[in-house]
């Protein structure tokens, strides 16, 4: 008898305390802190949905092997433990230890990128976009015409516009360093690319003779997605998948802090010689030696174990099933999401559910000072406050206005996602009492980390 419930795949050996916050402590917090969730303190957040980035439980196997941990300066044990597992998994030749994801990036564009050149990507992650500008790159996101419609349904909203890219490849021959695809499609609603698509990228670059990165931060949920979804993976194991697609690509780089199960880490891995020698050599100068890369020791047993353990199949099972239920709840009660649900986070549609909020006055923004203030359940905006502010000062409306519940890895449990159900259903009953928020003060640049709001009528929820 196969029983269908599908349970954690972990006991809980430790436990951190959540504080319960009264209603009147939490609209306190959340005018201290300029009705900015990222300016809460942690403490006074009940159920932290903010990212799923470094935010995960690590396993007693992950704990253990931090006391393995070998500080060395040059060619620690530790390194050739993390290396040995990178490899397995991807195949690629140099494996290049970094603090983060992003750090990786930052090193793989100062060796590629430079004036003008364009790189296409399925949708380039805010600091994969950055790291490209600094360097007076293009940042050029080529995803499906679904990727960007919350409602429609589609196996595999993540992928890349082949068409589109194929296009590109030609009239911009000579201009494009590399081609990147994310996995999963964090910016469109961590929805999956099939292994199809990464294939036909991949044809694609060797066709062009372009080099082709896959920015693999969320490599083992993409793969399950896979198994779940692409006729002929049926039988394969998340790890056969991940082999098969890194096998299709020329490098990629990771942030430990998501699929690597870690708190902190990243790598950048490639088979070309030369950029590896260029890659280390940058590395040198911003992160430290090549076997450490910023990283303690014990950082890298951390994520030589936690790469494998993200690839078992009842932990995926488990990861993926929660969205879907948190989903499949919302669904049910008529409050509109990105769907199907993505691999790491759940994405309300703000601008549909609380169609009465203006863009101009922040719907998505207004949606999480509400959840903050009724359920203590902190989110983050993905709209106007995240992405309006245009380089020159002016303000243009984002497409979507999105607000993104990410799940941190192993650390809630069925209970926490029934509570987060209960908060969303009440607000569904009091929605047309939210009020929209106006910016008070806000920086040049990433105001969503600091700017401050106010609401725009006497609180953000009457109800
Ligand atoms: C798709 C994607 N790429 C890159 C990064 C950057 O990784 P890190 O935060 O470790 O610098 C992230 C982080 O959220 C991401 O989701």
């Amino acid at each position: 008898m196969e029983f269908k419930t599908i349970i954690e795949p972990f006991r809980i050996k430790t436990v951190e305390p959540i504080r319960q916050t009264s209603r009147a402590e939490r609209e306190h917090a959340i005018r201290v802190a300029h009705y900015n969730p990222f300016q809460l303190r942690a403490e006074d957040v009940l159920i932290d949905l903010l990212t799923d980035s470094g935010t995960g439980a690590m396993s007693i196997y992950q704990w253990a092997g931090m006391m393995r941990g070998d500080e060395s300066y040059a060619g620690a044990r530790s390194f050739f433990a993390f290396e040995q597992t990178v490899h397995e998994i991807t195949g690629f030749k140099h494996v290049i230890p970094t603090h983060q994801g992003r750090a990786a990036e930052h090193i793989l564009s100062q060796a590629m990128v430079n004036d003008g050149v364009i790189v296409p990507n399925n949708t380039h992650f805010d600091t994969t976009r950055a790291n490209i500008e600094a360097r007076r790159g293009v940042a050029l996101n080529l995803p499906i015409a679904e990727g960007h419609q919350p409602a429609t349904l589609h196996p595999f909203k993540g992928n890349m516009d082949l068409a589109a890219l194929e296009r590109t490849l030609r009239e911009k021959r000579g201009q494009i360093p590399m081609v990147m695809c994310t996995v999963t499609n964090n910016s469109e609603g961590g929805q999956p690319v099939s292994m199809a698509n990464v294939r036909g990228v991949s044809e694609l670059c060797k066709q062009f003779g372009v080099p082709f990165i896959i920015d693999a931060c969320r490599f083992a949920e993409n793969a399950m997605f896979i198994k779940m979804r692409e006729p002929g993976y049926e039988d394969q194991t998340p790890m056969q998948i991940a082999q098969e697609m890194f096998r299709l690509a020329d490098g990629c780089t990771m942030s430990a802090k998501k699929d690597g199960m870690a708190n902190i880490g990243g790598f950048l891995a490639v088979n070309d010689d030369a950029l590896a020698e260029r890659c280390r050599n940058s590395l040198i100068l911003t992160e430290g030696f090549p076997t450490y890369g910023g990283l303690a020791g014990y950082d890298l047993e951390a994520i030589a174990v936690g790469l494998r353990e993200a690839l078992s199949e009842d932990y995926l099972r488990y990861r993926i099933r929660t969205v879907e239920y948190l989903s499949e709840r919302m669904t049910a009660a008529g409050i509109p999401t990105v769907r199907p649900a993505g691999g790491h986070a759940l994405y309300l549609d703000a601008k549909s559910w609380l169609s009465h909020i203006p863009q101009s006055e922040y719907p998505g923004w207004a949606l999480s000072v509400a959840l903050y203030t009724v359920g203590g359940i902190r989110a983050c905006e993905i709209g106007s406050v995240m992405f309006g502010k245009q380089p020159d000062g002016t303000e243009k409306f984002s497409e979507l206005e999105l607000v993104r519940l990410a799940f941190p890895r192993r650390v809630y449990t069925q209970s926490h996602m029934d509570y987060v159900c209960e908060v969303l259903i009440y607000l569904h009953t009091v929605k047309d009492k939210i009020r929209g928020v106006k910016i008070v003060q806000q920086p040049s640049a990433l105001r969503h980390f600091t700017a401050k709001f106010a609401p725009v009528a006497e609180s953000v929820l009457s109800d």
